[in-house]
């Protein structure tokens, strides 16, 4: 059912209803560290930080009912229109009901040009078989060396993942404590759950890919409800930690101060070798707090300790993939896996996180029920830094001010005049937003008045929280539908700093405008600005110079990593032959 007017459209990132903007927030302020590893430039950066850092706790004493956007549906009527015309429209939609329904499983882009394995059971995940149908056909395409590394993967899973013999073995040696003494068979990254829904896909993703890089095998810490809210990726093998590994009443308690933190060994003694460990694991801390020892692990030389360590127990908040194309031991191998640097997590994302079946019917209903009729959809999403709970006038304006002037949306006509012979096309907005005042608004504003162009202007939004609430069920079943659903629009806006739009950009594969932060509660002139690349931001990243022990400016470095447009100190990927001007 993928839409059929739409062209290859490159939207802003949109999105707002995850838990990503805590972490976000303190990912801001750095560790200071005794090394005085970096430059002046550095520091400049960490005062614009701290700046920042302004704690975000949203709240809204008034969690409405998550399902009074129904009355918005008066707005889906299209205009009286001739009678033909009216025909032509019954008929478009019912092409496009019919297209939906037979194209699902015949469709030629269903494994996503050979990203996914088609060993699966297609009733355990629907999602896998279903979303391409309601996706547009991605601009990019995987490199086969990418497929194949994936499906080399897959085997180094099954063949060391829970419970087989390597598992056995290897966990048995940490349980019993055994010194590391000879290369294990199979190694292991351990991705502890850890911070908001929108950080955890982002964090997972660059977790995937390390352990790609370094042949291990990723295990989830389930968490509250990672089960819940994600298919298995991995054909055969569970990729979930058994319950019963032996260290996980210990994952809560690992920090910095750890002595089995990454961060503290290497300040210890940097000759250390992982045979004079004192436990059969290592904890890497890459939060954003992190300080400057936790980021060797971006250095090359810091990494071969690790090599022999048979489990890795990570902790991010974190999008750290950036940083990894700036070390001589991964970069090559990364460049010929995505020749298009922009599509990693694209690629990442559509390969790994699938909703479950329930999040997955979440998705379809509301697609069905409120964007699959629309000419064009545009995602907006909503994330305010701001500890009251608003709606806030500023903010409209700048959505509005941004949506108008991109062309996104058509002004409204004050005149009151009708316009029933210009265009007779419907857009459908999705916003997304802890808080309902910003979709009431500007739904308003398009029942009230006519547009200019004469197009009908449907405003949607699926749930309104009120605050963020990390860790609950439903609330994350329905923010990770609010992140897929807002990656199947056409066109996408998103805040500055949402880790929640980042993930809606890249999996849609859709080039947002991105608000800027607001200063001063004023509307930003410009109110937004066009993305360099569909990737993510990372927000923490190192400026060490790991040869010459000192401080560089890290988005200066290769073409591919530069800082981002919504955070002066973040980097992200970009395909240096490919930005698109705003
Ligand atoms: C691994 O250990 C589990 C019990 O902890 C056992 O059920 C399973 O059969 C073992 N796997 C193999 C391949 O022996
Ligand atoms: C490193 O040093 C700190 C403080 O001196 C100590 O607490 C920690 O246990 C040491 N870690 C290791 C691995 O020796
Ligand atoms: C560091 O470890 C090496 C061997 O791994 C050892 O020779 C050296 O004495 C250690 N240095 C300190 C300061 O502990
Ligand atoms: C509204 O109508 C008046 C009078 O007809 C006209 O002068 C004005 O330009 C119109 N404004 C717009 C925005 O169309
Ligand atoms: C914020 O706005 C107030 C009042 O409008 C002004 O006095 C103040 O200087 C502004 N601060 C900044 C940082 O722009």
């Amino acid at each position: 059912m993928r839409r059929l007017h739409k062209n290859s459209g490159d939207p802003p990132k949109s999105s707002d209803l995850g838990g990503d903007d805590l972490s976000r927030d303190q990912q801001t302020r750095f560790g200071l560290n005794p090394l005085k590893l970096m430059g002046c430039f550095v520091v400049c950066l960490m005062g614009l930080s701290v700046l920042f850092s302004i704690s975000i706790i949203l709240k809204d004493s008034t969690p409405n009912s998550i399902w009074a956007v129904a009355d918005a549906r008066v707005l889906d009527m299209a205009p009286p229109g001739d009678l033909g015309q009216e025909d032509d429209q019954l008929d478009s939609i019912m092409n496009h009901n019919k297209k939906l329904h037979s194209s699902i499983f015949e469709h030629e882009d269903k494994l996503l040009g050979g990203l996914l394995s088609s060993r699966f059971d297609q009733d355990s995940c629907l999602s896998r078989y279903e979303a391409s149908a309601y996706r547009k056909q991605s601009n990019y395409k995987p490199s086969s060396y990418l497929i194949s590394r994936l499906r080399r993967y897959e085997e180094l899973h099954k063949r060391c993942g829970p419970y087989t013999e390597s598992y056995n073995k290897t966990v048995e040696k940490l349980r019993s404590n055994e010194k590391i003494e000879e290369a294990s068979d199979c190694n292991y990254l351990i991705w502890v759950s850890f911070s908001g829904l929108g950080n955890r896909i982002l964090t997972l993703g660059s977790a995937f890919l390390y352990a790609l890089l370094t042949d291990r095998v990723l295990l989830v810490d389930r968490g509250v409800d990672m089960d819940d809210l994600f298919c298995e990726p991995f054909p055969e093998a569970s990729w979930l930690l058994p319950l019963d590994f032996p260290i996980t009443e210990h994952f809560k308690s690992l920090n910095q101060k750890s002595p089995e933190c990454f961060g503290n060994i290497v300040s210890n003694n940097s000759s250390l070798s992982s045979s004079k460990l004192s436990s059969g694991y290592v904890y890497l801390h890459l939060v954003h707090d992190y300080d400057d020892n936790d980021k060797l692990f971006f250095c090359d030389q810091d990494q071969s300790f690790l090599e022999n360590v048979p489990f890795l127990i990570m902790k991010s908040d974190n999008y750290f993939i950036p940083s990894l194309f700036l070390m001589p031991t991964f970069q090559q191998e990364l460049l010929t896996l995505f020749p298009d640097q922009q599509t990693v997590f694209h690629f990442l994302g559509r390969y790994l996180f699938f909703p479950t079946n329930p999040i997955w019917g979440l998705i379809t209903r509301y697609y069905k029920s409120y964007l699959q009729q629309a000419d064009e959809t545009i995602g907006i999403q909503v994330r305010v830094f701001d500890t009251r709970p608003g709606p806030f006038q500023y903010v409209l304006d700048q959505i509005l001010s941004c949506s108008l002037h991109n062309d996104l949306l058509p002004e409204i006509n004050p005149n009151e005049s009708f316009t029933t012979s210009k265009a007779q096309n419907s857009k459908a907005v999705l916003l997304t937003s802890l808080s309902s005042g910003y979709f009431e608004k500007i739904r308003d504003m398009y029942w009230e008045h006519p547009t200019v162009t004469g197009e009908v202007i449907q405003v949607f939004q699926p749930s309104h929280e009120g605050y963020q609430q990390t860790g609950k069920k439903m609330h994350n079943r329905k923010a990770w539908a609010e992140m897929y659903l807002l990656s199947l629009t056409d066109k996408l806006i998103t805040s500055s700093w949402s880790t929640f739009g980042y993930v809606a950009q890249s999996l849609g594969g859709l080039n947002p405008w991105i608000l800027y932060k607001p200063e001063n509660e004023t509307t930003p002139n410009p109110a937004c600005t066009r993305a360099m690349s569909i990737e993510p931001c990372f927000h923490a990243p190192p400026f060490f110079d790991c040869k010459k022990r000192s401080g560089i400016d890290t988005g200066e470095i290769v073409p591919h990593v530069r800082h981002c447009e919504d955070m002066s100190w973040g980097l992200k990927l970009v395909n240096p032959t490919a930005i698109s001007v705003a």
